[in-house]
């Protein structure tokens, strides 16, 4: 096993990246950072630091019943959130998962929001709330530009998605136009957040110390709170806001093609969007499973497993999930092996005990860079915050959630290991969400609509 290992290893060469070009690479997110937050910069940058209007927390006086919208993650839900606030806080939830067929995810905007219109109706009217003019939070989770809460303009698609005319829109007015076509129901639509945002939201509910929201599953992304002063896109300097990095775009301007190999470049090409979210094609779950498959390709081409051969299913775009990846890697006793041995089965190939320990080692070497990868984006966040508050220890808290993070049997140890390896000087608690995109839509239009009645008062 162990030579196998080595000779992978050393094939694999460029896919395993030392302690200090993560450092190097920490410090050139951090200059990027900057850049997206200067005023003069940002036009030019890759890394966009997209505001969010979101300043404040829940502070736990919030009730009421509130509407939420899931769009951008692994599943479209809509969802009911039920916030009670007689002594302690609580918070009940229905959800309803809804399918969007691939067809209009790549459509025109128009039926894709029509579409949400009538998922929304169906969930009401399952529900007789039909007649309820309930807030809704819309949890969307791509690059956006905001000037205030309820208005939200796409700047473009990310991950699978490609619909027709909603670049350039405000998805608030998509989504209101699509609900009065139908006439058959109103809502008040209070909020549009990033699912980092969301996911920062509800962690920040057990702990006050959390400032930094991580996705690690279809796509990769951060937020954290920022001061005001050093947001130059935005008026005024008191207090702090919280920024939807966009960090999926590093190296969109070419500050990774060092590190980028000939595996990442066929991936981009064949992908969506190419020469966007360069980063995010490195580390998250909608490409790794592509990544080992593209190798695994190159290697039996070459004769170094499988005895040279290739079969159709090894060929075909997409059929190496990244849920494989997970699977290949447990290592409860022989699972993993075992596994791995199933998987290519399933793909017509004929493994040696030898190929599945190659197989594995392929899919340690895809799952540990990206969760190196992140780590170093992470470490700048924290080197960042912790200059920002002028501490010698910065004790914090980030809360995450993605399927990869969740699923994979090794990523979140590898994440936070080398986390604590970049910044030794921070006490780091990573904490899982429970369901950030949709209880946190909830949480930040629980707040609004606090603050809008309060206002009103
Ligand atoms: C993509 C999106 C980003 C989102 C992330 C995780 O990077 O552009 O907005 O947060 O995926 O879902």
């Amino acid at each position: 096993g162990t030579l196998i290992r080595l000779g992978v290893d050393r094939y694999l060469y460029h896919l395993r990246l030392p302690e200090e070009t993560l450092m190097d690479v920490s410090k050139r997110f951090r200059q990027e950072m900057d850049r997206g937050l200067g005023r003069d910069t940002n036009p030019t940058a890759a890394v966009k630091m997209l505001p969010t209007f979101v300043r404040s927390t829940p502070d736990g006086t919030e009730s009421g019943d509130f509407l939420a919208l899931d769009l951008g993650g692994t599943n479209f839900r809509v969802l009911l959130v039920k916030v009670s606030a007689n002594g302690k806080q609580r918070v009940e939830m229905e959800n309803q998962i809804y399918a969007i067929p691939e067809s209009l995810m790549r459509g025109s905007g128009t039926e894709l929001f029509d579409h949400i219109a009538e998922c929304l109706a169906n969930f009401l009217e399952k529900l007789g709330i039909k007649d309820k003019k309930l807030p809704l939070g819309f949890t969307f989770s791509f690059p956006c530009q905001q000037t205030k809460l309820d208005e939200s303009i796409l700047v473009s698609w990310t991950k699978g998605f490609k619909s027709s005319g909603v670049e350039g829109q405000d998805v608030v007015s998509l989504l209101r136009n699509a609900i009065r076509r139908r006439r058959d129901f109103d809502i008040d639509i209070v909020a549009v957040i990033n699912d980092t945002v969301g996911t920062m939201m509800t962690c920040g509910y057990d702990d006050h110390h959390c400032e930094i929201g991580l996705i690690v599953g279809t796509g990769t992304n951060a937020c954290y709170m920022e001061e005001m002063r050093h947001l130059e896109l935005v008026e005024g300097d008191e207090g702090r806001m919280c920024v939807n990095m966009e960090w999926g775009a590093f190296g969109d301007d070419g500050a990774l093609d060092d590190l980028r190999t000939d595996f990442d470049r066929e991936i981009d090409a064949g992908s969506l969007n190419p020469g966007k979210q360069l980063f995010e094609k490195m580390i998250s779950g909608m490409y790794m499973g592509e990544l080992v498959r593209l190798i695994l390709v190159k290697m039996a081409r070459e004769g170094i497993v499988f005895q040279g051969h290739t079969t159709p299913d090894l060929l075909a775009t997409g059929h190496f999930q990244t849920s494989f990846v997970s699977a290949i890697e447990n290592e409860k006793d022989n699972e993993g092996l075992l596994s791995a041995e199933r998987i290519l089965k399933d793909l017509g190939l004929n493994p040696s005990p030898e190929d599945c320990v190659t197989t594995q080692r392929v899919c340690q070497i895809v799952s540990t860079r990206a969760a190196h990868l992140c780590a170093a984006s992470l470490a700048a966040v924290l080197r960042q915050i912790r200059d920002n508050k002028a501490a010698e220890r910065l004790r914090t808290t980030i809360g995450v959630d993605g399927s990869v993070y969740k699923n994979h049997p090794q990523f979140a140890r590898r994440l936070h290991k080398m986390v604590r390896r970049l910044v030794p000087d921070c006490d780091v608690r990573f904490l899982r969400s429970e369901d950030g995109s949709g209880k946190g839509a909830a949480m930040v239009t629980a707040v609004a609509y606090r603050l809008a009645k309060q206002q009103a008062e």
